[in-house]
């Protein structure tokens, strides 16, 4: 298998760092494409596809979950690190998939999910079998606590679970409890025992021997529990408490993924790339990790931005998105990762809700909101997530009832917040939660052309289509140059071609101004505006701006723009409006 130079940007490092100067799009097998007509995407749905990858001009694919699972988290819990679930198609079918995408430039990063496993998975049942079994501890077992220290019952602490209730399930046959950060078939690997650790390292060292490009890893942060596991500070009147304190970035976090680095990359990481999902990270932990020097990872994912819309109550309770907020977050991290350390940009993947319709305007300013958006995420410092869909303006769903949802964790948290109290407001109340902040609007299927189920199943899609691929698909948009993939597409091409995206500094402008949304990106020789109106009415640019425009950018090109058929004066930009600009430095 060859694998075809990507371009790699004179001004970065000559053998490494490649990363920065990528594109990352994620696949989400299960919603992409469905080849044989079961509903349920698969690999070579993926195969056939992937002239629209190459289309889109994206670097690198981000493949979530395909190994064997019993799919109660789709695929996220996984029961044979080493084998392909029936449900996506064949090793052989990845081994064709890695080849194909090689061909063609294209590098495959794959989930690695080892905070936890399947409880379906050979280590666990063996170490649930007996209290004395060799691989008890590969997990996290407790007795049970006898006194009613906390409201809940005698679990041995009171950390919640992600997906609701208690982390910990009792094990009926040897009496103790097992930890589960998310599912109850999701127990939690213990990362202490250097077995455990040599287990996983060998399996990554066996997919990097077949071929693949790096990991995204799952949670990655959450490995190293705080010894004792003590409870967590309980918020908000919730019976459970928060353990993140207790098992975020934990004790010996930083000295696992070293270990991870000398036992899995060294020697190979200028061809990988690998990146983190981290809850709980702020900027200077982000730091820690991507410090090259210290070789844990090239970039994290961070949260921060996509919780600034969360109410009280968490995610399916929304408050109104603050673009000062925002904006104050996106500099925090830009200037805390300017000289060490990277970042990666996302507003997307398979467990948030469509940018468009969360952030953006879905009714009267579809196209312009979600190039505005894609256009100041794109040309900060990192490397850009693009999650699939996006690149179409995909749009959350117009969930009816229930009975469309499929995620566990909308479900559990649907049903846990009904009991007791059944009202019908409750349930459209809760209904209305899940419609708006749950993981299913990223879910639908890829929306490739106007035909029933969009293109993407000939058979009975796993979760319902939504209604708009009648107009809202990837036929429609890909030789259209005004549709929103052209303008992925060009943002994807200027990252490639205008270093200064690459590794210009980042000068947050107007950061108080509720509505626009500016930037300047400059290096020696060049410099780059953007000037987005994140807003549905027209905002004027206060004098400053407006004179800095009408002096040092009068001669400025215009890179791209979202109102190509109307010009633009320098005063004003109307409704999510979007302009770049370069000039020499
Ligand atoms: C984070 C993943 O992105 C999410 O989809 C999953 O449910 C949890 N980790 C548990 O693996």
């Amino acid at each position: 298998m060859t694998l075809q130079p990507l371009l790699r940007h004179p001004s970065l490092r000559p053998t490494d760092e490649w990363w920065k100067a990528a594109v990352v799009y994620q696949v989400y097998p299960r919603s992409f494409a469905d080849s044989n007509g079961d509903g349920i995407g698969d690999i070579r749905g993926i195969i056939n596809r992937l002239d629209h990858l190459e289309n889109l001009g994206i670097d690198v694919v981000w493949l979530s979950p395909v190994y064997t699972s019993p799919q109660d988290d789709n695929g996220y819990d996984i029961s044979d690190y080493y084998a392909v679930d029936p449900t996506f198609g064949t090793l052989e079918d990845l081994d064709e998939l890695i080849a194909a995408m090689h061909a063609r430039g294209m590098k495959l990063v794959m989930d690695l999910v080892v905070n936890h496993t399947s409880d379906e998975h050979a280590w666990f049942q063996e170490s649930r079998a007996s209290r004395t079994s060799a691989k008890r501890d590969w997990y996290i077992w407790r007795d049970p606590r006898t006194s009613q220290e906390h409201e809940a019952g005698n679990e041995p602490n009171n950390w919640g679970s992600f997906f609701s209730g208690s982390a910990w399930e009792l094990d009926e046959g040897t009496g103790q409890y097992f930890l589960h950060l998310f599912s109850r078939k999701q127990p939690d690997l213990n990362w202490d025992n250097p077995e455990v650790r040599a287990a996983i390292y060998k399996m990554m060292n066996w997919w990097l021997d077949r071929g693949i490009d790096g990991f995204r890893m799952d949670v990655i942060s959450f490995i190293s529990k705080h010894p004792g596991l003590p409870d967590g500070p309980v918020e908000n009147g919730t019976t459970w408490g928060n353990g993140i304190p207790f098992y975020g970035s934990g004790p010996h976090v930083h000295e696992y993924l070293q270990e991870m680095h000398r036992e899995v990359f060294r020697g190979r990481e200028t061809e990988l790339m690998t990146v983190g999902e981290m809850v709980d990270a702020t900027p200077e932990l982000a730091r820690l990790y991507t410090d090259p020097d210290r070789k844990e990872l090239d970039m994290v994912f961070h949260f921060e931005h996509v919780g600034l819309d969360h109410g009280p109550g968490g995610k399916f309770t929304r408050k109104a998105l603050d673009l000062v907020e925002v904006k104050r977050s996106f500099a925090r991290w830009q200037e805390a990762l300017a000289d060490v350390g990277w970042n990666s940009l996302y507003w997307n993947n398979h467990d948030q809700p469509r940018v468009v319709s969360r952030f953006g305007n879905d009714t009267g300013y579809w196209y312009e909101s979600a190039t505005a958006l894609a256009t100041v995420l794109h040309l900060m410092r990192g490397t850009p997530y693009i999650y699939q869909g996006e690149e179409l303006g995909m749009t959350n769903m117009p969930f009816e009832g229930i009975e469309d949802f499929r995620d566990l964790e909308s479900l559990n948290y649907y049903y846990e917040a009904l009991t007791g109290n059944d009202g019908s407001e409750a349930a459209a109340e809760l209904l209305a939660g899940i419609a708006t902040g749950g993981r299913d609007n990223a879910r639908t299927p890829v929306q490739w052309d106007a035909t029933p189920n969009a293109g993407f199943t000939t058979g009975d899609p796993w979760i319902p289509v939504n209604p708009n691929h009648l107009w809202l698909n990837a036929a429609a948009q890909r030789t259209d140059p005004g549709s929103v993939f052209s303008w992925y597409r060009s943002l994807v091409r200027l990252r490639h071609e205008e270093p200064v995206v690459i590794d210009g500094r980042f000068t947050l402008l107007c950061p108080e101004d509720p509505q626009l949304f500016v930037y300047t990106r400059t290096s020696e020789t060049t410099s780059l505006m953007v000037l987005a109106n994140c807003s549905t009415t027209p905002r004027a640019l206060n004098l400053q701006l407006a004179r800095e425009l009408a002096m040092r950018w009068v001669s400025a090109e215009v890179l791209l723009h979202n109102h190509p058929e109307k010009s633009w004066d320098r005063q004003e930009l109307r409704p999510w409006e979007v302009v770049v600009l370069r000039r020499s430095a």
